[in-house]
């Protein structure tokens, strides 16, 4: 058997993608931006096998087998095309994913997967890009998001011009190392599967909302190269202030969705007040929210123990710890001065996780694979419990998972 191993981590659009120029191809009306998190922290991490005697394609996701969803078939068929080897990309092949955070909540695990599913396939078989940003053309065929899931730093995924879609790809503006100082804080107000996904939410905003063909041809172009020229010279202020109103518009757009969209919650909006009373006069937190009630908030490593400090005592947890993080910072909760009529409001942030900006997919070492050899299947049932959230606990929380897991690959 042979088998390949690789991690890729979540990216966070500060410009986002809405809406699709053309479903099957799965290409964007408008162009995006997004910084990509620490994979320590936000990953995906997934190992393929290929073995003659397979019988069939198969898939595990969190360690329960699922059906393959038609949007890996198609990424698996896109990336036999491309092959050298013929006869070995011929053979069925077994998929082992699982994800360190809670999926399908709004904080781009499709992304994560599908990066990692690519880049997994492209190292058992051998391919190796015939121009920049080839294998991102066929991460997008499975999420959009996951264009941008390859590279680390500040990426780009153009939308692209030709009919075929084969320029509709990510390219890496800034590396991990360009903004040191530039961190993330996301606030994980749910861990249940969203309510409506974002493919056919996406869908339906576009055939029924204004607002959103007046974003993508009269918004977004300007703002992606405000936002990079802001990136390029780490001004924090401009691509803060871009990223909280890139947000709020996106997330008017799916409220100008006829039905209406809704994917922010009271807690979602405790948090913008709570930014906004933060930044006072000036700017020293952004805030940004997917299709999914989380926020994630960007901002520079001096500001982090004040608004990690504030967001505890704010959203406290009676659990017990609920920060995970790369970098050094004390889960301590404290109001500053002047914030002692803040309300309080207990249980409803279930985790905090804290980030740099991260480097893009990599192949893992063969210890690291998820894969029995012997039997082509999961490796162990005790490896999953690892990737469980503390506040997982119970019978409850296995349903969380595998409810999750199956929506996380997208059909
Ligand atoms: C709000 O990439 O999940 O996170 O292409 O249909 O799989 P599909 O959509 P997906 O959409 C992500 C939407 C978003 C914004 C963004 O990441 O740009």
């Amino acid at each position: 058997m042979r088998t390949a191993t690789c991690a890729a981590p979540t990216n966070i659009a500060v410009v986002k993608y809405w809406g699709k120029a053309d479903a099957a191809l799965n290409t964007p009306l408008n162009s995006s931006v997004s910084v990509t998190l620490d994979a320590a922290l936000l990953a995906a991490t997934t190992t393929v096998a290929s073995n003659p005697g397979f019988s069939a394609t198969r898939l595990w996701l969190n360690g329960e087998e699922c059906p393959v969803p038609n949007r890996a078939l198609s990424v698996l068929s896109a990336l036999r095309a491309i092959a050298p080897d013929q006869s070995l990309a011929r053979q069925h092949v077994h998929i082992v994913s699982e994800n360190s955070f809670p999926t399908a909540a709004g904080l781009a695990s499709s992304a994560a997967g599908y990066a990692c599913l690519v880049k997994a396939l492209a190292e058992l078989w051998g391919i190796k890009e015939q121009f920049p940003g080839q294998l991102s053309v066929v991460a997008r065929m499975g999420s959009g998001s996951a264009s941008r899931s390859l590279q680390g730093g500040f990426v780009r995924w153009n939308k692209g011009e030709r009919e075929d879609g084969s320029d509709s790809l990510a390219e890496q503006i800034a590396s991990e190392a360009h903004w040191p100082e530039l961190c993330a804080v996301v606030c994980v107000v749910s861990d249940q599967a969203k309510d409506t996904s974002s493919t056919s939410g996406m869908q339906t905003t576009a055939a029924t909302s204004e607002l959103l063909r007046y974003r993508t041809r009269h918004v977004v172009p300007e703002r992606v190269e405000r936002m990079e020229a802001a990136y390029l010279a780490r001004d924090f202020a401009t691509f803060a202030k871009l990223t909280m109103q890139d947000s709020n518009q996106f997330h008017a757009t799916c409220l100008d969705t006829y039905p209406p969209i809704m994917y922010l919650s009271d807690v979602s909006r405790a948090i913008i007040r709570l930014v906004h009373r933060f930044n006072g006069d000036g700017v020293r937190a952004a805030y940004t929210f997917d299709a999914g009630p989380n926020a994630v908030l960007f901002l520079e490593r001096q500001h982090l123990q004040e608004l990690l400090s504030l967001l505890l005592h704010c959203f406290p947890s009676s659990t017990g710890v609920h920060v995970k993080t790369t970098l050094p910072v004390d889960a301590v909760a404290k109001a500053p001065r002047g914030w002692e009529d803040v309300a309080i409001v207990r249980d409803c942030v279930k985790m905090f996780y804290v980030s740099g900006v991260g480097g893009g997919a990599t192949v893992l070492p063969p210890e690291q694979s998820l894969m029995d050899e012997a039997t082509g299947q999961p490796l162990r049932v005790s490896h999953r419990s690892s990737s469980l959230q503390p506040w997982m606990v119970g019978a409850s929380a296995v349903a969380v998972v595998s409810a999750a897991a199956f929506a996380v690959w997208k059909r």
